[in-house]
């Protein structure tokens, strides 16, 4: 089966920083994850390098756009390969093939009479690239996304008739309700468009930088906006307009996207899809957005981490493993160094590296290095079971791209192995002189590690082809298919010793940002003091907006043992399955009370464990010296319903 994966192509005008790479990671993570199942799969990223944005920034910095818009993308492409993205093409926009295709698609799209020529008046951001109607905009001028001044605009333009579109795109949401991941990002999508869809303006002749319009249509003061350029990558890439070779990986499998850039590519990029009568991507995948300590990321603040300076002290796979490991996917993560460290000391080091090392020492101790796997069903067919079931359930995780959940489970194989080697005590075995039994303890925990290595192998793969070797095998579709489908056990062979894969961390290796300068830049500070408080003790309501209020039923209630104040509840937000919240309130609710009545959740809180349990989200309670009472929607409304 062949699959074709996509990360967004990035905007040229700035460095890569923690947020490219997360996509780029989950991108690549797929993609090794698909090969390794022997599907033939396709990876594209790339750089987007058009538009009055890059112009400006090439000019800032006294070059010619070319060649600015060179330099820049080539820091992203040598980014990737020190980070071994195992991408198969790297589009630039500017490549000529790109623009054949793109001028092509345009082409097919006037013809269809999908594009037409009108004039279009409207409030321009030239930093998001994008008009907004006056009642859009804060306060009157302000971009209502990045917080910039907008410019009034009037120019000709080309349109593309995107109202067209509407009810079509309302039926691929319902008839294909996994097109957008999480399905719980799919709401705002569709509220947008039953809100009505505007035609779009997909032309500009302000400025010249961009992909000019067809030849044929005779009007070459026109350049593509750059967001119609920008989504035809994902065709053009493969040849589109050209040499179509490789339309053959055409539907792409999975998009992934940042949650900001979602509109684009569940509206717009499908509607252009229709428009050339082409199928539609399976899965358009967006994640959440990624803050430094808790804060949002900004030049202004000094503390926009760069990928390459994390790796460099604390390895490139171990920073794949946190950030995939750390965040559900779909919802906004912190890069903590705390976090960071706590996840490479007990995850990494302690339950990984450890157990290796165990046995390495004790095959080297009870038999020379060598491991035979002849006495592992006898022993341990307990755990053999235990294990295949982890392994089973993987394969669901990876799908909906829950790679943090797929990582849990996969921790379950290393307390299996570590489990064993406690209750069958080799040691103890050996002086009993059951030499069997040890030795068949000791090739159970090589064959936990053997086949946790082929399934690690996607988020970390360097790491695992080290330990692949060490248990003398190869991680490839073969053995895939004998360790993991059919379940078969490694053959007798020699363990090798391996240097320390996970040294310990003992404290934080990066310097924390200083704390933002009052002599900012003015942009980028017009765009934090939206969001900050200021002295008034005020906030903004993009501030409010940050926290997802949702209606929620409340599907299961019980108590918490040994607990006074905790209820473990499970509440349905109108996601795939109900998240769990442990919340204080059981000196004033009883848990069979709560079963079907609704409550408001704050969806978007970091999860937290509370007594050993994880909790992702917070009811909303009132409380004063009456005591507490939930706040629940006056009327029912659908689980999910947002508030605000
Ligand atoms: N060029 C457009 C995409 C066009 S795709 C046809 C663009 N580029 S971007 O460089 O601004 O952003 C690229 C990706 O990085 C987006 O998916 C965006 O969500 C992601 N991120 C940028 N900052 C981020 C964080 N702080 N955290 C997580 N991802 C973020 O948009």
């Amino acid at each position: 089966m062949s699959k074709y994966i996509t990360t967004p192509i990035y905007y040229v005008n700035g460095e890569a920083h923690i947020g490219h790479a997360y996509t780029t990671f989950i991108a690549d993570t797929m993609t090794r994850y698909e090969k390794l199942k022997g599907n033939d799969t396709y990876f594209l990223t790339g750089t987007d390098e058009y538009g009055q944005k890059i112009e400006e920034s090439a000019q800032k910095a006294g070059k010619p756009t070319q060649e600015f818009a060179d330099e820049m993308s080539a820091t992203f492409k040598t980014l990737w390969d020190n980070f071994d993205i195992c991408y198969d093409k790297f589009i630039k926009t500017t490549d000529e093939d790109h623009k054949i295709g793109a001028q092509k698609a345009f082409e097919v799209m006037y013809a269809k009479g999908d594009i037409y020529k009108d004039f279009y008046e409207g409030h321009y951001c030239v930093s998001c690239e994008t008009f907004f109607p006056e009642t859009q905009l804060v306060d009157g001028e302000f971009c209502p996304d990045c917080g910039r001044t907008t410019s009034v605009v009037k120019e000709e333009s080309y349109f593309f008739k995107l109202s067209k579109y509407e009810d079509k795109l309302l039926k691929l949401y319902e008839n294909q309700p996994d097109f957008i991941l999480p399905r719980s990002r799919a709401n705002e999508v569709i509220n947008f468009v039953k809100g009505g869809l505007h035609d779009l303006s997909v032309t500009r002749t302000s400025f010249t930088w961009g992909v000019k319009i067809p030849a044929s249509l005779n009007d070459d003061k026109h350049v593509m906006y750059v967001w119609l350029d920008a989504l035809l990558n994902y065709i053009t890439a493969l040849g589109y307009g050209k040499d179509d070779a490789n339309m053959k990986y055409w539907p792409a499998s999975t998009q992934f996207v940042g949650k900001d850039i979602l509109r684009f590519h569940a509206i717009y990029w499908p509607a252009f899809l229709m428009s050339l009568d082409l199928p539609l991507p399976k899965h358009i995948a967006a994640h959440g957005w990624w803050t430094r300590n808790g804060e949002k990321m900004s030049k202004s603040k000094g503390n926009v981490i760069a990928p390459k300076d994390v790796a460099d002290v604390y390895g490139a796979e171990n920073l794949r493993y946190f950030m995939l490991r750390e965040v559900p996917f779909g919802q906004d993560g912190d890069f903590s160094q705390r976090a960071f460290i706590d996840r490479i000391n007990s995850e990494l080091s302690n339950d990984l590296g450890n157990l290796l090392n165990r046995i390495i020492g004790m095959s080297s101790k009870y038999s020379d290095f060598e491991i035979d796997s002849v006495d592992v069903e006898k022993y341990h067919s307990k755990e053999l079971d235990a294990m295949n079931e982890t392994l089973a359930s993987l394969d669901g995780f990876m799908q909906k791209m829950q790679t943090h959940r797929y990582l849990e489970e996969l921790w379950k194989l290393f307390v299996i192995g570590n489990k064993a080697i406690e209750e069958h005590a080799p040691w103890v075995k050996m002086k009993e002189d059951k030499k069997d039994e040890a030795l068949g303890t000791v090739a159970l925990v090589a064959n936990i590690l053997a086949k946790a290595s082929i399934m690690l192998s996607p988020i970390m793969p360097k790491t695992t082809a080290t330990i692949a070797d060490a248990l003398n095998f190869k991680i490839n579709n073969d053995s895939y298919k004998k360790l993991i489908c059919d379940k078969k056990l490694l053959k007798l062979f020699n363990i090798k010793k391996v240097p320390p894969l996970f040294p310990r961390v003992e404290e934080p290796l990066m310097q924390e940002a200083p704390k933002a300068m009052p002599d900012d830049k003015p942009n980028d500070k017009m765009k934090e003091e939206l969001l900050q408080k200021d002295d008034s003790g005020l906030i903004e309501i993009g501030q409010f907006f940050e926290t997802s209020l949702k209606v929620g039923t409340i599907v299961e209630a019980e108590e918490v043992p040994k607990s006074k104040k905790l209820l473990k509840i499970q509440v349905d937000l109108g996601e795939e399955s109900p998240r769990q919240v442990v919340a204080g309130i059981k000196e004033f609710y009883s848990a069979e009370s709560l079963p079907g009545t609704q409550v408001c959740v704050v969806a978007n809180l970091k999860p937290a464990k509370l007594m050993g349990m994880m909790s992702e989200g917070m009811l909303l309670a009132a409380k004063d010296e009456e005591g507490l009472c939930l706040v629940r929607p006056e009327k029912p409304k659908k689980a999910g319903t947002p508030i605000g």
